[in-house]
């Protein structure tokens, strides 16, 4: 039932993957072409990245603060592909369903509050609720596979997320484009960070 998943990043010389660093030396879209060509059914990022990218500016913020606690999958709609986040807490605020026309699945955990995810239908956001404190990303792989049909996931970083994944054994490939530069940045996450134990 668990998507393939490829991890796909670009980084430098020395695995180090900030994204704006990276864009002043590598020609523009071509980790958007190389992605086309692995064929992925979705992508997903950590909430960091969405925030940084997609997401709206401010976060969510709970009236009643009260955690969902256990929920069924949501599915707002199935279709040919899909953006994913994980943020174990609903901290992020989407203006739609709809982000570069892949249709927007938010993984949370049981932590998040009921009154984010009393939002996300009103948007056309479905959702996957996995884990009591953090997101179990095992769990919310099989969940994907089997409420949507995603069979090739393609992981999109950054580092934590990544780390997560390759922890709990989920990667079964690396795509990685290396650009020609050494960043060198102590500070800077690098392609898979190793997670504290829980
Ligand atoms: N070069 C590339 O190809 C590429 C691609 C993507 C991003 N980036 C860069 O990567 C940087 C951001 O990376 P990052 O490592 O700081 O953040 P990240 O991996 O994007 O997001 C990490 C966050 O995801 C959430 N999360 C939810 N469940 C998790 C789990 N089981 N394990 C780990 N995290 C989980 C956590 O936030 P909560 O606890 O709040 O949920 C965590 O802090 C940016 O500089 C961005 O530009 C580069």
């Amino acid at each position: 039932m668990k998507p393939y998943i490829i991890c796909h990043m670009v980084s430098s010389l020395d695995g180090k993957i900030d994204g704006s660093a990276l864009s002043t030396v590598m020609a523009d879209g071509e980790y958007e072409a190389t992605g086309a060509k692995l064929k992925g059914d979705a992508w997903i990022c950590g909430r960091t990245t969405m925030q940084q990218h997609f997401a709206e500016e401010q976060p969510f913020r709970s009236a009643s603060k009260k955690a969902a606690g256990p929920c069924p999958v949501f599915v707002a709609r199935r279709t040919k592909s899909y953006a994913i986040s994980v943020d174990t807490l609903g901290k992020l605020r989407w203006k739609s369903g709809d982000l570069d026309g892949d249709h927007l699945i938010c993984v949370v955990s049981e932590q998040a509050p009921e009154d984010y995810l009393d939002m996300l239908p009103e948007r056309g956001i479905s959702y996957v609720v996995s884990g009591k404190s953090a997101v179990d990303l095992r769990k919310a792989m099989a969940q994907l596979g089997k409420h949507f049909g995603i069979r090739t996931l393609l992981l999109e970083g950054g580092g934590h997320i990544n780390g997560a994944f390759l922890q709990a054994g989920l990667v079964d490939e690396v795509s990685l484009l290396l650009v020609p530069g050494i960043d060198g940045r102590h500070e800077i996450p690098a392609l898979f960070r190793r997670c504290q134990p829980s």
